[in-house]
């Protein structure tokens, strides 16, 4: 099995990033949170791992939001169903062995201290799914005064004060406390802007360090933010996956190395991580793209790299993701990238992506049949768009090819192939 050196803590911040995409205008909302819960943390003088285990809990808190409508909802104090992102963001994390300790406190991010008291839970994460929910509700708070351009100063006091009026109802006493002595100074609240809280984000991580991770546990978390993207509409649940799985089935055809297989199960799983900034009505359209929207949609395989390349040990990971819409012929976006400067690993995601996506129903078309699959996969490489090699491969094992894309097991599947 292929060891990464991977540093956990850089890879969720990287990652993270992209979920800051989904909020569209009020970008940076987890690191905001992650610092004044780490800073509140810190008032009351938690050991550093519970320090650390709020902090990734901080930044991932939103997990459960891949639908720009849903984000929009977040800015309201108080709303129907808020708990539902919770669950969803919990179940996430459960489903990652590194991260399924951070799972109870996302699932508590938005329950009222009167009630998550009485929960059989351990302290600490009651305290810090607590420190959460309160920081998150002024990091809404402040929307309203930052999207008007108003200085937050003059909001301060008004937020003060909603928070403190929910002491010992919403939220836990000695956490008000521990926020109305730091939120004093102005300060406190320059540290919301951008580069200040990017800065203390990127501080905080120059602290942690690489380790070994096997690619199990790294899949599994790069599957959290696959599930993420393809949650964002009905028409790409487990796209990722598929393309991921088919990705993997053609490199072992072609005789590629297992790391190598590896790395492009992950770069099929992350390849669209970029689309989390696409709005999700240009994701369910039904109609054709006009040019402007065809634009924000052409960008997010720039935003997938832009992600991913800063997480070490991951570059070639980042590169192959990065050029699932580049062409052969240099036709593709947003590099234009030609021929041989094209991997074979990043020709096989391309190759994968189209036969997935044309194997799923799409709000303007429905799902194809494999064989119609291979009819245009073979135009595509008479175009000079997609690699013929690899396309041979798909027609070699069209059947296998079709169970990998859509995650189905041999005679298993809900439609055995004839
Ligand atoms: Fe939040
Ligand atoms: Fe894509
Ligand atoms: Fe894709």
């Amino acid at each position: 099995m292929t060891q990464f050196q991977i540093n956990l803590h850089e890879a969720i911040y990287s990652l993270s990033d992209a979920l800051d995409l989904v909020g569209v205008t009020h970008i940076h909302h987890g690191k905001r949170v992650a610092f004044m819960a780490a800073e509140c943390g810190k008032w009351l003088k938690w050991p550093k791992a519970q320090l650390d285990d709020l902090f990734q809990a901080a930044i991932l808190h939103d997990s459960g939001v891949s639908k720009t409508a849903v984000h929009a909802k977040l800015a309201q104090l108080e709303w129907e169903l808020e708990g539902e992102h919770c669950e969803i963001g919990a179940c996430l994390l459960e489903s990652c062995a590194l991260l399924r300790p951070l799972a109870p406190i996302v699932r508590h991010h938005h329950t009222h201290w009167t009630k998550l008291q009485n929960l059989d839970l351990p302290p600490e994460i009651k305290r810090c799914a607590n420190c959460i929910y309160l920081v998150d509700r002024v990091d809404v708070l402040t929307l309203k005064y930052v999207t008007s351009g108003t200085d937050i100063l003059l909001g301060k006091d008004d937020i003060r004060e909603q928070i403190l009026s929910r002491r010992g109802d919403w939220f836990c006493p000695e956490l008000v406390d521990a926020f109305m002595a730091l939120s004093e100074s102005e300060a406190f609240w320059f540290m919301l802007e951008s580069d200040h809280v990017n800065g203390y984000v990127a501080t905080w991580l120059a602290e942690t360090r690489q380790q070994g991770m096997a690619f199990e546990d790294l899949s599994s978390l790069m599957h959290i933010f696959s599930s993420i993207v393809d949650a964002k509409s009905q028409f790409t649940k487990e796209h990722s996956d598929g393309v991921a799985s088919l990705a993997r089935y053609l490199g072992e055809h072609l005789q590629l190395s297992e790391e190598r297989c590896d790395m492009l199960e992950l770069a099929g799983l992350l390849h669209d991580i970029g689309k989390l900034r696409v709005p999700d009505e240009l994701l369910e359209k039904t109609g054709p793209l006009s040019e402007v929207e065809k634009r924000i949609m052409s960008r997010h395989s720039f935003d997938t790299y832009n992600i991913l390349c800063n997480i070490k040990g991951l570059e070639k990971v980042a590169l192959w993701a990065a050029q699932h819409h580049e062409r052969v012929n240099g036709t593709g976006y947003p590099y234009h990238t030609r021929e041989g400067a094209i991997s074979l690993e990043a020709r096989i995601i391309a190759v994968a992506d189209v036969f997935q996506a044309l194997a799923q129903r799409r709000p303007y078309r429905e799902a194809m049949t494999p064989e119609d699959i291979l009819l245009i996969l073979h135009q595509q490489v008479l175009d000079g768009k997609l690699d013929a090699g690899v396309v041979t491969c798909v027609a070699d094992n069209l059947q296998a090819c079709w169970r990998a894309a859509m995650q189905v097991m041999p005679n298993t599947g809900p439609m055995a192939l004839s």
